[in-house]
C-alpha cells in the first residue's frame, strides 16, 4: 500500500501515514506561473494500491483539480488500484437540481473522478447517502459518529441531560444515529432557507427545556443554521447550546458569527485543515481528530476487511 497526499491537508495526511505507520509516497503537487497544477510522483508506483489523499475544500476547484490531475499521474505511472481518500467532499450540497436550469455539482464531480483513473473512493459523512450511487466504482462512505461520541461522552459525564438535535428536517437520520449510540433523546429544528445562504428556524419540534442540547450537522459554513438554532433552543430555555460538526468549512465571517452566538462550543474535525479554511482562528472552535478512523478504513480497504463493522 502506498499512501499520496495532495496539498489540501497534508496534516491530516500525516497523521493518517502515522497511525498506519507506513510513510507519505513522495510527490509534489506544483503550480506553474500561469497557475496551471503539474504533478509528478517521485516514486516507484507500479502495482501498488494507492490511496490519494485530497480534501475538496477551500479554494475547491484547485483543490479538485489537484486530485484529478494526481489520480491521472497514479494511472499513467501503472498504479495497481487508486483510491481516492476524500475527507471532505466538496461540491456535495448541490445534490439535486433546485429549480430549473441548474447543475448537479455532485455528480459532476463523481464522473470527473471516476474519468480521471479512480477505481475507489472513500470519504466521510457526505451531505447526502445517495451520493455513493452518482459514483459507478465502490465507494465508501464512513460516519464520524464513533469519532463525535467519544468527544462527547468525554466531556458531559452524565448523558441523560443531553438532548441531541437536528438543526434541520434534512439531518435526522444522521444526528437519530448519535443520540441512539449515546442512549440521548432527540428534537428537531425546522429550518427554512429563503435563499442560497440564508436560514431561518420555524420551530423546534421536541422539548428542550432544561436541557444540555448538542446539535449534530454534516457541514457549518456560514454558521448561519447553528447560530439561529442556538438562539431558537436557549429561546425554548435549553440549559446550553453546543454543536458538533464534521466538515468545518467556515467561510464568509463563519468564525466572527460563532464566537458572537450564544453557542458555548463548536466542535469540528479535521477533514478540512483549520489552517487552510477561509476563516481562521475562534476561541470557540476545537477541532478533534479522524485520522484514525480513516487510517483505520484504509488499512482494511488494502487489506479487503469489512469496513462497515467500524462502526457496529
Ligand atoms: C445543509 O443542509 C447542511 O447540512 C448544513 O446545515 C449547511 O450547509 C450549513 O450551512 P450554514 O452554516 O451556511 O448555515
Amino acid at each position: 500500500m502506498k499512501l499520496l497526499s495532495a496539498s489540501s491537508n497534508r496534516t491530516l495526511a500525516q497523521a493518517i501515514a502515522d497511525h498506519l505507520d507506513t510513510p507519505l509516497a513522495q510527490g509534489e503537487f506544483k503550480r506553474f506561473k500561469d497557475n496551471e497544477i503539474f504533478v509528478e510522483i517521485q516514486e516507484n508506483v507500479r502495482g501498488e494500491d494507492v490511496f490519494v489523499i485530497q480534501s475538496t475544500s477551500y479554494p475547491a476547484n484547485d483543490h479538485l483539480m489537484e486530485l484529478l490531475i494526481g489520480i491521472d499521474a497514479l494511472r499513467r505511472a501503472s498504479a495497481r488500484r487508486i483510491t481516492a481518500v476524500i475527507p471532505y467532499y466538496g461540491y456535495g450540497r448541490q445534490d439535486r437540481k433546485v429549480g430549473g436550469r441548474t447543475p448537479i455539482t455532485a455528480k459532476l464531480v463523481a464522473n470527473m473522478i471516476v474519468t480521471a483513473g479512480a477505481d475507489r473512493v472513500l470519504t466521510l459523512e457526505l451531505h447526502a447517502g445517495q451520493i455513493q450511487g452518482f459514483f459507478d466504482i465502490p465507494t465508501d462512505n464512513l460516519f464520524s459518529t464513533p469519532v463525535l461520541e467519544r468527544d462527547i461522552r468525554h466531556k458531559h459525564k452524565n448523558v441523560s441531560d443531553l438532548m441531541i438535535i437536528s438543526p434541520d428536517v434534512g439531518g435526522v437520520v444522521r444526528a437519530r444515529a448519535l443520540a441512539n449510540r449515546l442512549g440521548a433523546d432527540l428534537a428537531i429544528v425546522d429550518k427554512r432557507r429563503p435563499k442560497a445562504g440564508v436560514s431561518e428556524v420555524m420551530n423546534i419540534i421536541g422539548d428542550v427545556e432544561g436541557r444540555h442540547c448538542i446539535m449534530i450537522d454534516d457541514i457549518v459554513d456560514s454558521g448561519g443554521t447553528l447560530c439561529n438554532a442556538a438562539d431558537a433552543l436557549l429561546e425554548e430555555k435549553a440549559a446550553s447550546v453546543s454543536a458538533y460538526i464534521t466538515h468545518g468549512v467556515l467561510s464568509n465571517g463563519a468564525v466572527k458569527r460563532i464566537q458572537a452566538s450564544s453557542l458555548t462550543e463548536l466542535v469540528v474535525t479535521d477533514s478540512i485543515d483549520p489552517d487552510t479554511r477561509k476563516d481562521k482562528g475562534g476561541t470557540k472552535i476545537r477541532a478533534i481528530s479522524i485520522a484514525q478512523l480513516m487510517g483505520e478504513a484504509i488499512k482494511r480497504i488494502a487489506n479487503e476487511e469489512s469496513v462497515s463493522s467500524l462502526f457496529e
